[in-house]
């Protein structure tokens, strides 16, 4: 099943029970209070975990994902009636509506092809003020953490709300042209039932985020290896955390 964690309810509720809140949220959280940004898009929000904390600390959410069983679990949680929910994706976002854009837990990698990428960002420093922020984080490719995605290195017991245990690993295929990963995730559950769900990762380096930034007309401001804000590269936590800035429109 294709992206079967956004798309079928059972697996939906598998991915909801990683998705606690982390320190990856408190570092966007962090980055979101610098600066005054009133109206904040999340885009590829999922179920709703980061939108809602940025509702609660009193920003103006609009939360979008193509997937419609991740905005149902999302719509149900305590806090969700302060955020605005849609389903879809960058094509309908109004023009310079956002003070601040999140795409956070790698949604970027799965804007697979150089065309949806660059579509996307587009969309983003049109849907943004000028000198508005879009944060986003994508993995490094220079360490092929792919390779560390075997049965072996990632399976683990993920409970569920009602006590029962999934079993669930991922396995990565080599990676193919553009350093797109093909991705298997299994999930077997106590009552025998055995889930697949399949998915391709685009992983860019930091000089194609640069540049693809840039011809969008976004500014880089910041690129972090982790979320202690350390440089990329070895000792971070092999990201690349992006903060960008919209430049401002030049008018003919
Ligand atoms: C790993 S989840 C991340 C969810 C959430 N942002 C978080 O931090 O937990 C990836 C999300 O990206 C969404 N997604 C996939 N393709 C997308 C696209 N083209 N535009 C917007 N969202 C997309 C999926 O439906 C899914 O909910």
């Amino acid at each position: 099943m294709w992206h079967g964690e956004y798309r079928d309810p059972r697996l939906v509720e598998v991915y909801d029970a990683e998705r606690l809140l982390g320190w990856e949220d408190d570092f966007f959280l962090r980055i979101l209070a610098d600066r005054m940004a009133p109206r904040v898009l999340d885009l590829g929000c999922g179920t709703g975990r980061l939108a809602i904390a940025m509702a609660e600390a009193g920003h103006e959410v609009t939360a979008v994902d193509p997937a419609g069983p991740v905005l149902d679990v999302a719509r149900r949680k305590p806090g969700a009636a302060r955020v605005r929910w849609i389903q879809g994706s960058f094509e309908g976002l109004s023009p310079q509506s956002f003070d601040a854009a999140f795409m956070t837990g790698h949604v970027c990698q799965h804007m697979v092809t150089d065309e949806e990428w660059s579509g996307a960002l587009h969309a983003l420093r049109d849907a943004l003020v000028a000198d508005g922020r879009l944060i986003f984080d994508s993995l490094d490719p220079a360490a092929r953490p792919w390779r560390e995605w075997t049965r072996d290195g990632t399976e683990r017991p993920i409970v569920l709300t009602d006590g029962s245990v999934v079993q669930a690993w991922t396995e990565a295929g080599p990676a193919g042209a553009d350093d797109v990963v093909p991705v298997v995730h299994h999930y077997h559950f106590d009552d025998g039932l055995e889930l697949t769900s399949t998915a391709a990762l685009r992983f860019r380096d930091e000089a194609q985020l640069r540049a693809s930034l840039r011809a969008a007309g976004f500014r880089v401001d910041q690129v972090y290896g982790g979320w202690g804000r350390e440089p990329p590269g070895l000792g971070g936590d092999g990201e690349l955390i992006v903060i960008a800035i919209a430049e401002p429109r030049i008018l003919p």
